[in-house]
């Protein structure tokens, strides 16, 4: 009940998803959320069902006066910023023969340029309070290529190089940063809402997991959960990977 406790984290896509599940998380294990996301209905009712332990802003985190507010708010309503999780994404599917740039640069900039911002704009209120933690969501998709999803992985690969940047950055001032690779989660995302992904069967290409079956966000979030935690006090610049086996290898026959 108290893994996290007198902490405040900051979570941004947390209207749904893993966000939701982490938020919720956290909560349960101590910690007062500062919840950001763009779809306001959903967030603020996430919030409100966590009661005075959690405040939603609207926040986009490809826009830098977005995380101004964000923080600055955060700091005022609850004193302290001691965890970021920069788990907000989208997904475009598109071969690079045809991906249009404006939508190559739309992912990037909510996945690649939303982790950068969100880190530069944490590190000052975490360094004057002597440390912190910082969970940047990659994904399996940032370890190895992904046919039609060149922007997305290009992103998440991006995710892997700043954490270690920031690790190396930030250790001395008591700041950890590691990453978490998710494989196939049961959201919207995950079970192929997203843009150019609609028509894809995903349940063949979980059956064929060695775990057998899609990951359930609550799993990425004990995992987040644990990250954020003192628990993981000798962990930097590393990659945690969630995916059922997905990476183990190659199936011959
Ligand atoms: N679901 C999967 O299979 C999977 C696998 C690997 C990695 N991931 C990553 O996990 C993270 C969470 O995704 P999810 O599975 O919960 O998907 P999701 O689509 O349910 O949630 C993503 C959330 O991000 C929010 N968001 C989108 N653009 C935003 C912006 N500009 N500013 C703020 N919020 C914004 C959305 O509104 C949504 O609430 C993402 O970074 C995603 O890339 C997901």
């Amino acid at each position: 009940m108290s893994r996290v406790a007198g902490k405040v984290a900051l979570i941004t896509g947390a209207a749904r998803g893993q966000g939701e599940a982490e938020a919720r998380e956290f909560v349960a294990e101590g910690a007062k959320v500062v919840l950001g996301d763009v779809m306001d209905d959903l967030g603020k009712a996430v919030a409100e069902s966590l009661s005075d332990h959690a405040l939603y802003l609207h926040h986009d985190v490809s826009r830098e006066e977005s995380w101004a507010n964000f923080v600055a708010t955060a700091v005022q309503t609850f004193g302290r910023i001691d965890v970021l999780v920069n788990n907000a994404g989208i997904l475009h599917a598109a071969p690079i023969a045809e991906i249009k740039l404006e939508d190559y640069l739309r992912v990037i900039h909510v996945n690649q340029v939303g982790c950068l911002l969100g880190m530069k704009s944490v590190i000052p209120h975490m360094a004057k309070a002597g440390g912190g933690s910082i969970i940047n969501i990659s994904s399996i998709a940032g370890l190895e290529g992904a046919i039609g999803l060149v922007s997305y992985v290009s992103s998440k690969f991006a995710i892997r190089g700043m954490t270690k940047t920031a690790a190396l950055e930030l250790g001395r001032v008591g700041i950890r940063v590691n990453s978490i690779c998710p494989g196939g989660i049961d959201t919207p995302m995950g079970r192929g809402g997203s843009e150019g992904f609609e028509n894809v069967d995903s349940n063949a290409w979980y059956r064929a997991l060695p775990l057998q079956r899609i990951g359930k966000p609550e799993e990425v979030a004990k995992l987040a959960l644990f990250l954020a935690s003192s628990e993981s006090a000798y962990c930097t610049g590393a990659e945690f990977v969630i995916d059922g086996g997905a990476l183990a290898g190659k199936r011959f026959g």
